[in-house]
């Protein structure tokens, strides 16, 4: 026992750097890395263990983030129905993002590292020093955005029936895109697939084609929308945290496993694949880990 007790101290002493430490703070860091350990979930090829719990005030909603900076965009909707759009800094600052008129949402092109803002007042593009500038769709009331892989090619919804349309020429040119009539949630993964939902259906338009067809094996109206990750593959979750993955191939959605998380807003995944999830009051945090962090060192 006591030579045991020596060696757990010795491990520790070196991941503290500290040979000071108590029997009972040796019990706590057992205790929590028990529970650590008892709430792992393991899907997706990932271990995930429940992280940082970010107080916000009001409801996350459609959610991005930067891969290069690791700063999170999100719309904030308060309790009086309010909306303002803000970025919680990779340090855990937030800001609230100063636009023209109303943020409504945003989108970041990872590619080429341009924030974009929809607001009622049309695009802007947004400066990490804090400034932003006009883009395009001047005097829209613009809901939501998304780009094209290369950032050529940016998606418009506007209010109030969320029609799209196709912005191209470094903003110059507008068009309506009659093959997504209207939709939300607008999202493109690298292959310029886009997704969306109408009348609370999921879809994918294919690149190429001009029809979109509805996603097999998605639960219709308790969608929160569709993430692309930094390895290019496609997510989805519902409302009670289920996560799906997206095979553009087949049009089928298959659920890979739960976070045990209800009344979900708004999802994303940092550049890491960590997966972040929005609820009333929270961005809930769950690190992934490409093996069980609990493997090597925790035999009983
Ligand atoms: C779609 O393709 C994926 C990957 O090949 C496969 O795992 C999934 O079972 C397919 N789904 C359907 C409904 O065929
Ligand atoms: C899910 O959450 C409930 C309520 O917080 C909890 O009782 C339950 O143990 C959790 N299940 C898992 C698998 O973590």
């Amino acid at each position: 026992m006591e030579k045991l007790i020596l060696m757990l101290l010795a491990t520790v002493a070196n991941v503290i750097s500290s040979p000071l430490i108590t029997l009972q703070e040796l019990q706590n860091q057992q205790q929590n890395k028990a529970k650590f350990c008892s709430s792992l979930l393991h899907f997706n090829k990932y271990y995930y263990s429940p992280g940082e719990s970010i107080a916000i005030n009001g409801y996350p909603a459609d959610m991005s983030v930067h891969w290069q900076t690791g700063n999170i965009y999100y719309t904030l909707i308060n309790n009086e129905m309010k909306m303002n759009l803000q970025v919680l800094h990779s340090s855990g600052d937030f800001e609230t993002i100063k636009v023209v008129g109303l943020g409504q949402s945003s989108t970041v092109d990872n590619l080429n590292d341009i924030v974009y803002l929809a607001t009622d007042n049309g695009v802007y593009k947004y400066n990490d020093d804090g400034t932003t500038e006009r883009y395009a769709a001047l005097n829209e009331d613009v809901m939501y955005l998304t780009v094209s892989h290369d950032g050529s090619v940016m998606y418009i919804a506007t209010w109030p029936q969320n029609r799209v349309h196709k912005i191209t020429n470094e903003g110059q040119k507008q068009e309506t895109f009659s093959p997504i009539p209207n939709g939300h949630g607008l999202t493109t993964d690298t292959r310029d697939n886009i997704f969306f939902i109408a009348t609370k259906t999921s879809y994918v338009l294919k690149n190429d084609q001009t029809v979109p067809i509805k996603i097999k094996g998605l639960p219709n109206e308790r969608m929160t929308g569709v993430f692309v990750s930094r390895s290019d593959e496609v997510f989805a979750m519902d409302d009670n945290s289920n996560l799906y993955t997206i095979d553009v191939e087949n049009d089928s959605a298959n659920l890979l496993g739960s976070f045990n998380v209800t009344d979900v807003n708004t999802f994303a995944m940092d550049a890491a694949d960590n997966v972040l999830i929005g609820v009333k009051g929270r961005i809930l945090k769950f690190n992934a880990y490409d093996r069980n962090p609990c493997e090597e060192t925790y035999d009983s």
